[in-house]
């Protein structure tokens, strides 16, 4: 299929770049390049520096690549920010959204797969989290992917659009060649940020709340890797081809681990101390969140080539070690 990845050269939406290549397809990429890499998308895959909310361009692009499916993936995606400027959030992923959504009913493409989050459950009434769940955001970033997913409902009754979306919970890694792979700026996902204290681009590593109500008083989070993520997306097509489908996935891989769970991986993969300096909670961060994923596996086909925490740290240190200031490097 020939496939626009909106967000594609992102961490996220660049690995699911490459596996589109290797399974068979056409992706086309589609970035405005404030968070996105252009070194992250080979030259041989087409490239369109726009905006999505730009409704002219993304109607031509559409019709000129005559694309067959959508994979969105450009967000804000900073918690803290979002309680901060929540307009932002709002305009980015809602508004601009929409204007995507509308260009493609427009121009008559009608699959669409939506990266979503687990923060759209907010603090979860029981664990591990199933699909059927009430959601209840606790932070203007997972009420804006929300949002879209009610929304999708409606365009997808009114118009016969095939949806499917999926709610990550903690991507983490890299591509297995350690050629692309996490890089924010500013960073403060926990992974890379272990990382660059070790490269000694900080001086510790802070850890958010040791009074939780977890084993070991610190969060729990469900940790994916980045191409297992990126494979469930490259399987869902297959069942978007009949009209007016709405598919939900929770995509983790269901087990639980903590913020020193993750130090303790770290430090055996690389034989190396991080230091850590304990503080208070992180405003928004909910105790646990981890995934129920049988709807998923059962579904899509889908299995996980990473069901570790030491192999996923592993690929990202590989990464990260070789390149310490991430493209820049
Ligand atoms: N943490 C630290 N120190 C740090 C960074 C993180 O202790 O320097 C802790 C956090 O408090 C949290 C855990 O490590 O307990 C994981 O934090 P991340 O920032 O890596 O990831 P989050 O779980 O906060 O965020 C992820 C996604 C978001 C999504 C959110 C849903 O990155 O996009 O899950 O809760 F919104």
């Amino acid at each position: 299929m020939k496939i626009l990845v909106v967000g594609g050269a992102g961490y996220i939406g660049s690995h699911c770049v490459r596996q589109l290549k290797e399974a068979g397809h056409d992706p086309v990429v589609l970035d405005n390049l404030v968070f996105g890499h252009r070194q992250a998308i080979a030259n041989s895959i087409p490239f369109y520096e726009a905006d999505l909310g730009d409704l002219t361009t993304v109607r031509e692009i559409l019709k000129r690549e005559a694309i067959e499916g959508v994979m969105h993936f450009a967000a804000f995606a900073y918690v803290g920010e979002s309680v901060e400027n929540p307009l932002k959030y709002y305009h980015n992923n809602v508004s601009a959204t929409y204007k995507l959504l509308q260009a493609m009913v427009d121009v008559g493409v009608n699959q669409f797969v939506f990266s979503s989050t687990c923060a759209t459950f907010g603090n979860p009434s029981t664990l591990p989290i199933t699909e059927d769940l009430p959601q209840a955001p606790i932070n203007p970033y997972g009420q804006t992917k929300l949002d879209v997913e009610q929304a999708l409902k409606n365009i997808s009754h009114a118009h016969g659009l095939s949806f499917a979306a999926f709610r990550y919970f903690n991507a983490a890694g890299a591509a297995a060649d350690g050629t692309i792979g996490e890089a924010h700026d500013p960073e403060t996902h926990l992974i890379p940020v272990i990382f660059q204290t070790l490269l000694g681009q900080r001086d510790h590593l802070k850890i958010f709340g040791t009074d939780y109500p977890t084993p070991d008083g610190t969060c729990l989070r469900d940790y994916i890797h980045v191409d297992d993520l990126s494979r469930a997306h490259i399987s869902v097509f297959d069942k978007l081809k009949h009209p007016a489908t709405g598919l939900f996935y929770n995509l983790g891989v269901g087990k639980p681990y903590s913020v020193r769970d993750v130090i303790n991986a770290v430090e055996t993969v690389t034989g190396k101390t991080v230091p850590v300096v304990e503080t208070n909670r992180r405003p928004g961060d909910p105790p646990s969140l981890y995934a129920d994923n049988t709807k998923a596996t059962s579904e899509l086909g889908w299995t996980l080539q990473y069901k570790d925490l030491e192999s996923i740290v592993e690929t990202a240190w590989r990464w990260h070690s070789t390149h310490p200031n991430g493209y820049a490097s």
